[in-house]
């Protein structure tokens, strides 16, 4: 997106940063063609929280009796990435001026969303369904969201944005699903309201101990691992297929692509280094001690600590 596009997309007062159109198609979606299932689960996210990982481990532990994660080899990951097993509303499903017919498909169904909580279609936040949360340290976020965004302006022929540029536009709240700090604690009011709808994983914690999140995930979905599943080992290998090493190396993610309204886009682009701190190695300390402090203030008596 250029900055022209961000700056017409956003504005702020003293309210703080809008995202009018952001809003504008969560507003679409809700009201005129997308009416969520009390069944339905919701990953959401901001872009490079750690998305793909998280719809891999929604798909897999959803799908598990149809799809046994033990006999990886016949996984639909084989085949597809995660993006294509559990769909974007904004980008593929409700792309363009398309209306899709999501009547007919199965429950539970499974759907993902960048958009920010108070945008999301209404029916989202009013039925019973469930939403899972993801979010990462902002540092490790915006240096993921930076060799991404380049990778998509080296083919549109633009220069690359220097990671000090990328760090003011992420400051300033200029990324296409409104500032950081605004997603987060969205969502994370909406975990304390509503623990039974909102579940808040952190990527850092996922990495610390992603069996016990995978078990957290089974049961706020519904459907929690029986003892003979445990004696299995049906999480651990679900843990281990959805893992970085896996799934960076499958074949469909080495040399797979999906189809986007604006072409296609290689399944490895979401795969770079998968690890926490990353930041370390493109941040300069003034532009960390930055960040840390709008954290510091944004969060501030919310309970977050990120
Ligand atoms: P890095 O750029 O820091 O490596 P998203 O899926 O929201 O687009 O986020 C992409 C980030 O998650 C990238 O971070 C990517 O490497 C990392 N990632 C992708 N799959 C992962 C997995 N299975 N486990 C851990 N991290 C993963």
């Amino acid at each position: 997106t250029s900055e022209a596009m961000l700056d017409q997309l956003y504005r702020h007062d003293d309210q703080g940063w809008h995202a009018p159109k952001v809003n504008m198609v969560g507003a679409m979606v809700a009201d005129s063609c997308f009416a969520a299932r009390p069944s339905d689960i919701i990953v959401a996210s901001l872009p490079k929280s750690g998305t793909t990982w998280i719809k891999a481990l929604v798909f897999a532990t959803v799908h598990r009796d149809e799809y046994r994660p033990a006999d990886a080899d016949d996984h639909p990951f084989h085949s597809v990435s995660p993006h294509e097993c559990i769909s974007f509303l904004e980008f593929r499903l409700y792309s363009g001026n398309r209306i899709p017919n999501l009547d007919k498909l199965p429950d539970p169904r499974l759907f993902a969303t960048h958009v920010p909580f108070m945008a999301l279609p209404r029916t989202i936040r009013t039925t019973s369904c469930k939403i899972v949360y993801v979010c990462r340290d902002p540092k490790d976020t915006l240096v993921s969201t930076w060799y991404f965004l380049n990778k998509f302006r080296a083919r549109a022929g633009m220069d690359p944005l220097t990671v000090e540029r990328a760090a003011e536009l992420f400051c300033d709240g200029l990324s296409p699903f409104g500032p950081y700090w605004d997603h987060v604690l969205g969502y994370w009011r909406a975990h304390l309201a509503h623990p039974e709808k909102v579940l808040f994983f952190r990527y850092e914690e996922m990495q610390r101990d992603p069996a016990a999140h995978v078990r957290r995930l089974a049961e706020f979905v519904g459907l929690p691992f029986d003892v003979g599943e445990e004696e299995d080992g049906v999480v651990a290998a679900i843990v281990r297929m959805c893992s970085f090493e896996h799934m960076s190396g499958l074949k469909a993610t080495k040399h797979g692509s999906m189809m986007t309204k604006d072409g296609p886009i290689a399944n490895s682009l979401f795969y770079r280094r998968g690890v926490v701190g990353d930041w370390v190695n493109h941040l300069s300390p003034e532009v960390a001690r930055r960040i840390d402090a709008i954290t510091q203030a944004r969060f501030m008596g919310s309970g977050l600590n990120v």
